[in-house]
């Protein structure tokens, strides 16, 4: 009876994933090798906005600078909010993004990241630690989402003066990357890397 109960219970998680048009992802090294940049999304299936949050919430496990957090994120996902981004992305961006659910301007606020308590920084890197730590959230922040069965385009060609007035982000934040998300209506090529030895160094 026990074994019939869970194998029920089973069956019915798997039902809901193939009902919602997510991949069952099993392990980590599926993740790595599946995410990709989408730049063909399917607008026949949305992302919510209970979905959105645990994405958001994988990106804030993140680690930073003495646990700093600097990382913010403004989400659009009304249709106005979300057209509104497409015309501040470059045309082919803008093409590219068609049929995304949700489009996520990833900020961090400046003066946090990289400096010491009394305000100077702590190194040459400056406020780039901030950079590096949006990154880090970012990066937790796709892979959460290719888990999760979503699919992701950072774009880094974007007008920040319009992103800003758009959401009206404060001024001591550095305005970042924009991230769309949404499920992929077809799958890309792996692209081009770079030997391992070009880029890796053992001493
Ligand atoms: C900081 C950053 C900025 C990017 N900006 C854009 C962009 O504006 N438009 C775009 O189509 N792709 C953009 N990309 C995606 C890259 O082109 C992509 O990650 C790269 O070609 C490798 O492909 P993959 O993500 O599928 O592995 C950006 C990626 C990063 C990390």
């Amino acid at each position: 009876m026990k074994r019939f109960v869970i194998v029920a219970l089973a069956l019915m998680a798997l039902m809901s994933c193939a009902e919602s048009g997510q991949k069952k992802i099993v392990s980590f090294d599926d993740v790595i090798s599946m995410r990709r940049s989408i730049r063909d999304f399917d607008a026949s299936k949305s992302v919510s906005k209970a979905e959105v949050r645990a994405v958001i919430a994988a990106a804030q496990e993140a680690p930073s600078w003495t646990n700093s957090q600097p990382s913010r994120y403004y989400v659009a996902m009304s249709p106005g909010k979300v057209q509104a981004v497409r015309e501040v992305i470059g045309d082919r961006n803008k093409r590219n993004t068609e049929g995304a659910s949700a489009l996520i301007v990833s900020t961090f606020v400046r003066g946090l990241s990289g400096f010491r308590r009394g305000g100077e920084p702590a190194n040459e890197v400056g406020e780039g630690w901030g950079a590096y730590d949006n990154g880090l959230s970012d990066a937790h922040l796709v892979l959460a989402a290719r888990a999760m069965g979503f699919d992701t385009l950072i774009m880094g060609a974007r007008d920040a003066d319009a992103l800003r007035s758009i959401f009206d982000i404060p001024e001591e934040e550095t305005i970042m990357a924009v991230i769309a998300l949404g499920y992929r209506a077809s799958d890309p090529e792996r692209p081009f890397r770079k030997p391992l030895d070009e880029i890796l160094k053992f001493f």
